[in-house]
Formats: C-alpha cells, sequence, structure tokens
C-alpha cells in the first residue's frame, strides 16, 4: 500500500470478514489515509485480507493494486482464493502488533481475536456474536483494553463511546432502551400506517432491509445480542436467559420455507392490525423496544405515545435513550440510521483511529 505523507506510526491491519462491511471499510480506509494521517498521525495499512475461503498477507503491507483487485472480486461474489498469492484460510498467522477487524458474522474467527490480543495487537469488531455468547466466554473482549467494538450497536452512532463516557466519569447507568433495529423500526412504522403485517414484511424486504429470511429479524435475537452488549458495557454481567424476548411470529413456524412463511404470515395481519387499533384509541403506537437494567430485560412490540421520542421515530431510525444518574429527569438520547454499511464501516474506522491513538499506541510500543 502507498505509504501516505506525514504519518508517523504504521498501523497494519488484518480484515476478517469483506462483505458489504468490509469492503466499505477498505475503501474508506484507501480514501480516507491521507486526511487519517494529516489529522491522527496514523498511516492505515492493510497487511491481510481475510474471507471465509483464503486469505492475502503480507505482513509489510499489501499493495493498492492487490486490495483493489480483491475489491473487485468480492463485490463480484467471488473468493480472494481466486487471487495469486492467496492461501488457505486456515493457514493464516496473525502478523505482530496487527490490528484485526471482525466483519464477519461467524465465531470461527475467535481464536485470531485471541492471538491478535497476544501478539500485541487490538481488536475492533462489528461482528456481535462474540460478545453476546455466554458472559464466562464474552469476559475477556469486555475486559481487553485493546478491543473496540462501537459498531456492533446502532452501526455507526457513539453508543459504545457513550456509556463508557459517562462511566469514566462516574455517572452509572440505570437503565437503557431504545430502537435497536432498523429492520423492526421500519415494520412498526408500516404498521402505524395502516399497512398490514405481511405486507410490510414483504416490503422490508424488497428494500433490502431484512435479512433473506425475515424471522432472522423478526425473531428479536438480533435486538437481544445489542442490548446484553450495551448492558455488559454498563457493568451488568446479565446472560441472554435474563432477557424475555418478543418474537413477531409463532416459533411453531420456524421450520417453514421462506415463501411458506410469507404467504402464512397473512395470518396474523388481523392481530398486528387489532394491536395498533388499540394503542391508536389511547394516542399511542407501535414501537419494537428493547428495555435492560440491572437485573435484566425485556424486547418486544410495546405501546409508547405518539408524542414522545420513541414515538415519532420514522422509517429505519434507530434511538438508544440512556438513564443514569446525572441524566435521570431525561435520559441522554442517541438517534440516527442504525444500519448500512457506509455507516458502520464509519464507525468501524473511528475505532481504529481511537484503538490506535489510544490504548494500541500506548501498549503495543
Ligand atoms: N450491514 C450492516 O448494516 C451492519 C450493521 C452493524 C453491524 N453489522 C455486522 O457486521 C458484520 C458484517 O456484516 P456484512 O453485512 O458485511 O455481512 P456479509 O455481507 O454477510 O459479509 C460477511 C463476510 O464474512 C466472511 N466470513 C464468514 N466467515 C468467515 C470466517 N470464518 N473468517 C473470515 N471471514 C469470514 C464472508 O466471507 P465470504 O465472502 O467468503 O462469504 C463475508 O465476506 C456482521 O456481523 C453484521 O451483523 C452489519
Amino acid at each position: 500500500m502507498d505509504r501516505p505523507k506525514g504519518a508517523t506510526l504504521q498501523v497494519p491491519l488484518v480484515i476478517l470478514g469483506l462483505g458489504g462491511v468490509g469492503r466499505a471499510l477498505l475503501r474508506q480506509v484507501l480514501d480516507t489515509r491521507n486526511a487519517v494521517a494529516r489529522r491522527a498521525g496514523l498511516a492505515l495499512r492493510p497487511v491481510g485480507l481475510v474471507d471465509s475461503q483464503a486469505a492475502l498477507v503480507n505482513p509489510d503491507g499489501l499493495t493498492d493494486e492487490l486490495l483493489e483487485r480483491a475489491l473487485q472480486v468480492k463485490a463480484a461474489g467471488a473468493s480472494l482464493g481466486d487471487l495469486a498469492g492467496s492461501l488457505p484460510r486456515a493457514g493464516l498467522a496473525i502478523p505482530p502488533r496487527a490490528i484485526v477487524l471482525d466483519l464477519t458474522a461467524s465465531l470461527e474467527t475467535r481464536p485470531l481475536l485471541h492471538a491478535a490480543l497476544a501478539n500485541g495487537g487490538g481488536v475492533v469488531l462489528a461482528n456481535k456474536l462474540g460478545l453476546a455468547g455466554p458472559y464466562e466466554e464474552a469476559k475477556p473482549l469486555f475486559d481487553a483494553r485493546r478491543v473496540r467494538y462501537e459498531a456492533t450497536v446502532g452501526a455507526g452512532l457513539p453508543v459504545i463511546a457513550t456509556l463508557r463516557t459517562l462511566l469514566n466519569t462516574g455517572d452509572p447507568v440505570t437503565r437503557v432502551e431504545g430502537v435497536l433495529s432498523g429492520t423492526l423500526a421500519y415494520l412498526a412504522w408500516q404498521l402505524e400506517q395502516n399497512v398490514a403485517y405481511s405486507v410490510a414484511i414483504v416490503r422490508a424486504r424488497a428494500l433490502g432491509y431484512t435479512e433473506p429470511d425475515p424471522r432472522e429479524d423478526l425473531g428479536g435475537r438480533d435486538v437481544a445480542r445489542k442490548a446484553l452488549i450495551m448492558a455488559r458495557t454498563a457493568g451488568w454481567a446479565l446472560e441472554m436467559e435474563d432477557l424475555e424476548i418478543e418474537a413477531l411470529y409463532p416459533r411453531a413456524w420456524s421450520e417453514m420455507s421462506v415463501e411458506e412463511f410469507l404467504d402464512q404470515a397473512r395470518a396474523l395481519d388481523q392481530s398486528y392490525a387489532m394491536r395498533v387499533a388499540e394503542a391508536r384509541a389511547r394516542g399511542e403506537v407501535l414501537r419494537y423496544v428493547a428495555h435492560v437494567g440491572r437485573a435484566g430485560g425485556t424486547i418486544g412490540l410495546a405501546a409508547v405515545p405518539k408524542a414522545s421520542s420513541l414515538g415519532s421515530l420514522q422509517g429505519t431510525a434507530n434511538m438508544i435513550r440512556v438513564v443514569t444518574e446525572r441524566y435521570h429527569q431525561e435520559p441522554l438520547v442517541i438517534s440516527g440510521p442504525g444500519a448500512g454499511t457506509e455507516v458502520t464501516a464509519a464507525g468501524v474506522l473511528g475505532d481504529i483511529i481511537d484503538l490506535a491513538r489510544g490504548d494500541w499506541q500506548k501498549e503495543s510500543m
């Protein structure tokens, strides 16, 4: 990779995952490296790219030409294994002091993350799975000083940074609540506009807001993972079982094909329309809300006043409200787009810079 001018500190990066977020991140690194060098004194240098099959590694830095080719290959849906010089993923060794970016949705990356920390490097996560698993397994990542994970909650919104600042300034968090899924925010907003449940799901899917199987969003587990990550950041050692999760489809429908499920969904139109009408009669609207506190939490469809901040959300917007000892009359509120590859990658890039200027630089020199 060409060296940006004026930078003093080389920051080796290994990118695990070159899907939507990984490619957006690599593009942002290439496009912003001169500005990052000027403003932060850091030379961001990709030394490894890894997908589910293969890896490209050069501890001295991958050339711009190879990085551009890798971006093209991955955008076309092919494997890094198609590029000359690649090696099987199993043969990957993390270069010393590298900051490893986990932009996959896999637990297989765990040994590489621990190897990076043991090697004097750092870890930046958009992948929620390791942080939201059993607490004993996740704890080392929460405890390590050279780990950042802003993009796991609210994409690029400064949720984790805000929680950390509150805690660092001696303001204990007492409750966190909010709308944490753009997909389910959209569904609730459509229901509010009298769009049938089954139609809203098909629309959200057509717009690319849902996973290919919408039940992955409707089941609420992804929201629960985000709630758990915020809770653990706040210092509460909660487990998934401490959260009561309302799925927006009957569990008995889990085994159906996607097509059968979408067809069957019409059977729920009337009951959701009734919940919307009952809420409206009280001046309320439905939102898919997560509430979490020290003892546990609830995640599900809740009626909130139409005139409230949660009630006035539109489209796919997320909102996180944090109640603390100081912010107890009015919560601290963070709101904006909570998904999308560009803003998620920007959250990752911000973490890389924060880590490289702080704990990574201090502890690994
Ligand atoms: N998209 C968003 O708006 C958003 C927002 C916040 C957080 N996130 C999180 O960010 C992560 C990435 O999301 P995405 O949308 O980019 O996902 P994606 O498009 O499905 O990409 C996942 C990437 O991970 C690679 N991969 C899978 N297993 C791997 C392994 N064991 N080792 C190395 N690479 C592996 C895949 O390889 P192949 O290319 O070979 O299949 C693929 O390149 C997810 O955890 C997601 O939850 C996403």
